[in-house]
């Protein structure tokens, strides 16, 4: 039976994942730093669950060597666990970006350390990590969670020109703006500002209509059954980077416009 890691797996993008990865007869852990949610989802889809925060290295390692003894293998690995962080640059503060550096890039570089080797020893695997549409396009007012996710597109690709001759796979997701509790609690745990308080808001008007987190959980396993590089969805999401790639000047200068109208800057 095929084994499944998500981290994030309590709510979202990451239970959604969870559902799909059950209903297809993996075995399937929803680790989450919410650990009362990961019991609700594994009760919920025949999962197990763990609580874990995706930050401390050693907690990442411990699940993923405990899951890799007790199951003899480690098919899949869902670096998922994200937060959201928004605000005009000059008002976030340092913590804002420590936090988002923690949580959205250490936290996939910590799950990367850990489930990489192992895949490499086995010969299989895929690791698959949540990004954003803005890992692939400027997303003005959320400079360190674009920073972030631009790193997580770049380490993905890198890794997998590198694991493939492991048999190891890598993919990365890039959502755009998906209807998940993730837009109700911007900048957790650190100052609210504006842009975080109205992040639901904002997305709805820059993007129409939010995705929905079904609908994504079926383009990523479509996508890793293909073994897509990246997964990029929905279409007005593959419009954008495909215009970020014609003419990046034009597409920063489209994401000027578009923060003037909602009146962010
Ligand atoms: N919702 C969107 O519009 C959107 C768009 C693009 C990318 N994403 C990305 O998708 C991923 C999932 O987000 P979502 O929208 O499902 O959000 P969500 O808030 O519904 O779920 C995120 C989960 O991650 C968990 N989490 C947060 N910090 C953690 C930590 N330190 N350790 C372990 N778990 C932690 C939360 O408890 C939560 O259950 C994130 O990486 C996010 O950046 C979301």
């Amino acid at each position: 039976m095929r084994t499944a890691i998500v981290t994030g797996g309590a709510s979202g993008i990451g239970r959604a994942l969870c559902r799909e990865l059950a209903r297809r007869g993996a075995h399937v852990v929803a680790a989450d730093l919410d650990g009362a949610g990961a019991e609700r989802v594994a009760k919920e889809f025949g999962c197990s669950a763990a609580t874990l925060d995706v930050t401390d290295a050693r907690a990442v390692q411990d699940l993923v060597t405990g899951v890799r003894a007790e199951r003899g293998r480690l098919d899949l690995v869902f670096n998922n666990a994200g937060i959201a962080v928004g605000g005009t640059t000059d008002e976030l503060t340092l913590d804002h970006w420590d936090r988002t550096i923690d949580v959205n890039l250490r936290g996939v570089v910590h799950g990367v350390h850990a489930a990489y080797p192992i895949m490499m020893r086995q010969g299989f695997g895929h690791i698959v990590n949540t990004a954003s549409l803005a890992g692939l396009v400027p997303a003005p007012l959320m400079a360190p969670y674009t920073a972030t996710k631009h790193a997580v597109v770049g380490l993905s690709l890198a890794l997998r020109a590198e694991a493939a001759a492991h048999g190891v796979k890598v993919s990365v997701v890039c959502p755009g703006f998906t209807d998940t509790p993730l837009l109700d609690h911007a900048n957790p745990g650190l100052p609210q500002t504006a842009t975080g308080a109205g992040a639901r808001r904002s997305a709805t008007r820059t993007q129409g209509r939010l995705y929905s987190v079904d609908a994504l959980a079926g383009d990523i396993m479509k996508g890793l059954a293909r073994n897509r590089a990246l997964i990029v969805a929905p279409a007005s999401g593959r419009m954008a980077w495909r215009g970020v790639r014609l003419s990046p000047s034009l597409a920063v200068r489209a994401a000027s416009l578009a923060i003037r109208r909602l009146g962010g800057a």
